[in-house]
């Protein structure tokens, strides 16, 4: 069995869970992106199978919420909140280390940005592979990118 094999189990596992629920759909997708760091693409194929939605509309959500990354691109991520309080407190700073690091180490993990996470008290925030750090800095932030495998 592929990884892609395990990894396409596990999706249509999540989706069968949530099948019967209200809100289905973005739930769903939501445990995916989150168990996986990503959302593979086959995923809109299984959801709409599973869960009865057209293709497009597994894509329109998927679409309309930045929180989904479509596909496996780098072996890690690194999130990075770039919205106001995260801005002010240094997150452009934290960004450029990271994508300078990313650079070097190429392809060992991707630098994203993203929108509020809702901790703003911990500004500025990342999250490496969906788990939060708080009060970032630049050295921090290449500290933890330096941990990944
Ligand atoms: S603005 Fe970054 S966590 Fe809220």
């Amino acid at each position: 069995m592929t990884e892609e094999d395990v990894t396409r189990k596990r999706v249509r596992e999540i989706l069968t869970e949530f099948k019967d629920h209200q809100g289905a759909l973005l739930i769903a997708l939501l445990h995916i992106q989150y168990e996986l760091g990503y959302t593979p693409e086959f995923a809109v194929e299984d959801a709409s199978a599973i869960l009865g939605f057209s293709q497009p509309e597994v894509w329109g959500v998927l679409s309309f919420y930045s929180d989904f990354k479509i596909g496996k691109q780098g072996d890690h991520f690194i999130d990075i909140c770039v919205d106001g309080p995260c801005h002010i407190g240094g997150a452009p700073g934290v960004r450029r280390a990271l994508e300078e690091a990313a650079l070097d180490e190429s392809n060992k993990f991707e630098v994203r940005a993203i929108s509020c996470p809702g901790i703003c008290a911990k500004a500025p925030v990342v999250a490496v592979n969906m788990r939060y750090h708080g009060d970032m800095t630049p050295d921090k932030a290449l500290e933890l990118a330096a941990k990944l495998d």
